[in-house]
Formats: C-alpha cells, structure tokens, sequence
C-alpha cells in the first residue's frame, strides 16, 4: 500500500481523579494574563464553574466566564463567543464542558487572532495554527473532543451540522478529570457514553484506521460493557466514571487519527433539522447502519464481538455481525434511549430529504467501508424510523 497518515494527540494530557487541581500551575506556565473560561449553564447550575473560578482565585487573573453554549452550538454561537472573547483581550482559553463547550472553546482559541473569520468557518481557509493556548477539561465521556482535530457546529441556514477539521483545534494541555463527571445527568451519561463507543467501533473499522488507532478502539471496546450501566444508573460511582473517561478518551484518539463513518453521516441531517442531541442520533442509528455496513467488514465484527464478551465467533464468522447488532440495539432499551427515529419526533416525509443530505457527507461515507447509495440510507431511516432490526 502507497500513502502515509499522520498520528495526532495534544501536545499534553493529564488523565487521573484530581488532576483538575492542578489547572491553576498550568495556567500560570502559559503565562496568560486574562483567562476566559467557556462552559454551559448546566455546568454552571452544577457548581463546576465557581468550583473553577475559586481554584483560579489565588493566581489574581481576571477571568471573563462565558457560559451561553447551548447544546448541539451553532456558527452564530462561535461567532459570539469569538466576538466576546477576543474584546475582553483573553489571552488563554479555558474550556470546560461536554462536546459543545469543548469544541466552542477549541475553536474560539484557535480563531481569536484572525481577519475574516468567515473564511474558516465556511472551510475556504483551513486553521494553520491557534490564536491562543488552549486547556480543555471534558466533563462528559463522550465524544473525546479534548483530543480530537474536529469541531462541529449547526448551520442555521442550511440546516445542518458541519465539522471544522484542523490540528490547530487540539489542545495545548488535556486535563481529563474523571471526577468532573459526577455530576453529568443520567440522560447525557448514557447518550455521550453510548456516543463514545460509536467512535470506536466506527473507527476500528473506517477505511483510514491503522494497527495504531485499533489500539485505542480496541480498548475502548473492551472497557465500555465493563463501566456503561454503572455510570448510568449509579452516577456516583468513581470506577465506573473513571472507566467511561477511559473509553471516552481512547475512542476519541482513535476518531481523531481514523475518523469515523456512516453512523456520524446519517446523524448529522438529524442534528440540523431536528436539533437531535449527537450522541442520542448515533446510539439510535448504529444498530440500523451496522446492520448494513457490517455485512462488508464480517472479520472486524468477529474481533468486536470477542472485545464485548459476546462470543467466540472465529468458527462462523457470519454470525458475529448478527450478535453485534443485537448488543447495540438493546443497549438502547438498557439505558432508557430512544428505540425509534418516530420516538425522536422525526416526520416520515422528511426521510428522502434527510437520506439526500446525509448522502452528500462524502468525508465520512468515504471512510466507511461500504458503498451507502442515498437509497440504501434512505431504507437505513426507515428501519431506524420504525425502530426494527432483523
Ligand atoms: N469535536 C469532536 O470531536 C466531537 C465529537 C463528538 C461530538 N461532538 C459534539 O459535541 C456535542 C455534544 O457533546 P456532549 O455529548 O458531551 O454533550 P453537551 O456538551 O452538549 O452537554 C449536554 C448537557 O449536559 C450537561 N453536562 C455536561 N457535563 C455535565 C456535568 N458534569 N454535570 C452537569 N451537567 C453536565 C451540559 O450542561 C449540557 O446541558 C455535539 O455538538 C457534538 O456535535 C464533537
């Protein structure tokens, strides 16, 4: 095989219960002189960012907090945020929250010193370095978007979700404290966790994986039954929260360098015209797009099924594809997910117009390794939309 592939993480990662205390030298090693500390209001409703702010206390900095991120941000968002930020004369973001403060945070250090940001937000110019430093703090596990090259934002206009793809978008320092997700909710623990491990189970099969991005999904795979269903339904559960970080963090390496596939291309439409949170569309699509997908990639399932415990399925290959797909299709009852695209409040008429926007995605559909007709994913919507597998 002719071509080479780069191996991207941040050019840091403090991974450990506790580390977060730490974030006080490391913003003083930066030497930053004004700190702007993005995050949501659930984290600020949690008392996650005035835990923060009085950590920082002792280093006298002003600190501007910007916690308007909503779920699922939008471009007006950025701009906002970038807008905000860049006038107070930040000179070091810190961000901290699930995907969607992490990838407003990333992006706004990445962009904060740029003329006409409007070229990098449609993709005309790529993001060759990042404006200021940048930490990020997940409190999710989740969609590892402390260590991952992408940020993905909701286009009001056309609405649909679009990724921003630059290594300016990693970190300078990842601190992933898995006691800061204590606090996350039921719902988003079993949407992000779920989330999680459609990273890897999408990277460990896309066409741009390596021997060492399986590493990672493989782990991934391996600790995700292990922790899931204690981090869901007891919330207080140190093991099982720094289990989910752990699969949280290695999918997200593992997406970072390989990429992920059909299950993200057929969740984007969902998350434009129905604002449908991320990691709720790819839990409830991953059964019905595996279904299909799977039947092209039978010795990478045959490996999955080993790394869930499902069975040995060296001696009947065939089969693994069918106990998979089962396992992903009741984790959703499990964890009290949405069963059905009709659940989610998806109309039936709008399926075609959907399967046309997710068939254009040809980043992601390229790296799937099975040839998706917009057809083919429009009988994918269907499945999903009545909520039925084989
Ligand atoms: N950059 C990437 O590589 C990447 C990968 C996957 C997904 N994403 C994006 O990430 C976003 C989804 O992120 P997410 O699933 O982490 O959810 P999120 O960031 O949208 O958070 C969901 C909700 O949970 C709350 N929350 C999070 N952690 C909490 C905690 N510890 N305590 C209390 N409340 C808490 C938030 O306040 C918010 O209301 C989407 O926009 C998606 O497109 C990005």
């Amino acid at each position: 095989m002719v071509g080479y592939q780069d191996f991207r993480m941040p050019e840091a990662v403090r991974f450990g219960v506790g580390a977060l205390q730490t974030l006080p030298e490391e913003v003083k090693k930066f030497g930053a002189k004004k700190i702007g500390l993005i995050s949501d209001k659930g984290l600020e409703a949690a008392g996650v960012i005035q835990m923060v702010a009085e950590l920082l206390q002792p280093l006298s900095l002003p600190i501007i907090t910007f916690t308007d991120i909503q779920g699922e941000p939008t471009f007006s968002l950025l701009e906002k945020t970038i807008k905000t930020i860049k006038d107070e004369g930040c000179d070091l973001v810190v961000g901290i929250g699930g995907g969607s403060a992490m990838d407003v945070a990333k992006t706004t250090a990445a962009l904060l010193n740029k003329k006409d940001i409007e070229d990098y937000l449609s993709s005309k110019k790529t993001i060759e370095e990042r404006g200021v430093p940048c930490i990020l703090l997940p409190t999710t596990s989740g969609t590892g978007a402390e260590v991952t090259m992408n940020a993905i934002f909701g286009d009001e206009v056309q609405e649909v979700k679009r990724g921003l793809v630059s290594p300016a978008l990693l970190p300078d320092l990842a601190i992933v404290d898995p006691a800061l997700t204590i606090s996350c909710p039921r719902r988003v623990t079993a949407a992000s966790g779920v989330d999680a491990f459609t990273h890897a189970i999408e990277s460990y099969v896309a066409v741009r994986s390596t021997p060492l991005t399986q590493i990672y999904a493989e782990k991934a795979m391996k600790l995700f039954p292990l922790y899931i269903s204690r981090a869901v339904n007891h919330g207080k559960d140190l093991d099982a929260r720094i289990g989910m970080s752990w699969v949280s963090h290695l999918a997200g390496v593992s997406l970072a360098n390989a990429g992920v596939g059909a299950v993200h291309a057929l969740a984007y439409p969902l998350g434009g015209k129905y604002h449908i949170e991320h990691g709720i569309a790819n839990a409830l699509l991953m059964p019905f797009v595996f279904e299909v997908t799977g039947t092209t990639c039978i010795d990478q399932m045959v490996d999955i099924a080993a790394f869930l415990r499902l069975g040995d399925y060296r001696q009947h290959p065939n089969d693994s594809l069918g106990a998979v797909v089962r396992y992903l299709y009741s984790l959703l009852s499990e964890l009290d997910l949405p069963t059905s695209l009709k659940e989610l409040g998806v109309e039936e008429s709008s399926l075609p117009m959907l399967a046309a926007q997710a068939a254009k995605i040809d980043r992601l559909l390229s790296n799937t390794p099975y040839n998706l007709t917009e057809r083919k994913i429009l009988s994918i919507y269907q499945k999903a939309y009545n909520g039925m597998i084989n």
